[in-house]
């Protein structure tokens, strides 16, 4: 099968480009050479390399910025989406959108499924959940994948971000309010491929089982890196942003764990192989 992945120099990207590579021929584009919300670009690559399954992966990804770029958010996450999901129903070719938790508001208390109601905080969040439906408008034959807390080899990423202030500061204050589904790039890549390995178009959560707060998840990456600056709990008001966030995001994956019988592992497992990869 011919894969065409968009957005492959981001973090997720390279993973995507790397896994569906073992099975198939793979081709990626990314920023310059292709922007997603130009109908140009997208038609020239469609035409020329005539894939057989599009993952769409490019996006805006900057939460705090997006708050004062509302414009370029929605424009690569909403045109974008819709661009790329209208070529692939043209051309007859099953399409991916990768999505995220910022599409729920963080009330619930126990783990979201897919068909939750979606209420999001922030303007990454609603320019996100802009592209999940245009995708439904334009493309039958589509996946919505949402994943969270993602990291991933040479991505500016929250365990990146972690490991250099460890290295800087004697003790480090992270937030024990903020819980979630940390998502190592190469298994949300694995899970999207087992999709794509069958016609069970819909919506799907896809992130590594269990779930933390960011205190918990930063004291675990550290241990693995073998890092032995404390890790003091605090609150999200001691650390004021832009964006408003959902405090709970986990998700649940059952569902594509059903329908592709692909089993994603366990957060502590995926982190322990992120920091083999990037030493
Ligand atoms: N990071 C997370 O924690 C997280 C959580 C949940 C869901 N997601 C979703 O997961 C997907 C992958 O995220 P990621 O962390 O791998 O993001 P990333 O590292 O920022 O990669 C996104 C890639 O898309 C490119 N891009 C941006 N606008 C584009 C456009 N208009 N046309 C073509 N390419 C464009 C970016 O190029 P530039 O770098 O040059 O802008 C970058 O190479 C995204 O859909 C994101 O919304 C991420």
């Amino acid at each position: 099968m011919r894969t065409l992945i968009l957005g492959c120099k981001g973090q997720l990207g390279k993973d995507l480009v790397a896994v569906f590579g073992e099975e198939d021929e793979v081709v990626g584009f990314d920023l310059p050479e292709i922007d997603v919300s130009s109908v140009d670009d997208v038609s020239r690559v469609m035409d020329d390399t005539r894939p057989e399954f599009i993952v769409n992966s490019a996006a805006y990804t900057n939460v705090e910025d997006a708050e004062d770029e509302e414009d370029s958010a929605f424009l690569a996450n909403e045109q974008g989406a819709r661009i790329v999901a209208e070529r692939a129903a043209d051309a007859d070719v099953p399409v991916v959108y990768i999505s995220t938790d910022f599409v729920f508001d963080g009330t619930k208390t126990t783990p979201y499924e897919p068909e939750d109601d979606v209420n999001p905080l922030s303007v990454y969040g609603r320019s996100k959940l802009a592209g999940e439906v245009a995708v439904r408008a334009a493309a039958k034959k589509h996946f919505i994948v949402r994943t969270a807390w993602l990291y991933g080899p040479g991505g500016n990423n929250f365990p990146e971000k972690i490991i250099a202030a460890a290295q800087k500061n004697p003790t480090l204050q992270v937030v024990h309010d903020e819980v979630g589904s940390p998502t190592h790039t190469w298994d949300l890549a694995l899970a999207t491929r087992a999709l794509s390995r069958t016609e069970a178009y819909g919506t799907y959560h896809a992130v590594n089982a269990g779930s933390c707060a960011r205190d918990e998840f930063a004291r675990a990456l550290l241990e693995c890196a073998g890092i032995d600056t404390p890790v003091n709990p605090c609150s999200l008001d001691e650390f004021p942003s832009k964006a408003r966030r959902p405090v709970y995001s986990v998700l649940s994956a059952r569902t594509l764990e059903d329908a592709t019988g692909h089993r994603i592992r366990d957060w502590r497992e995926a982190l322990v192989h992120y920091t083999e990869r990037r030493s």
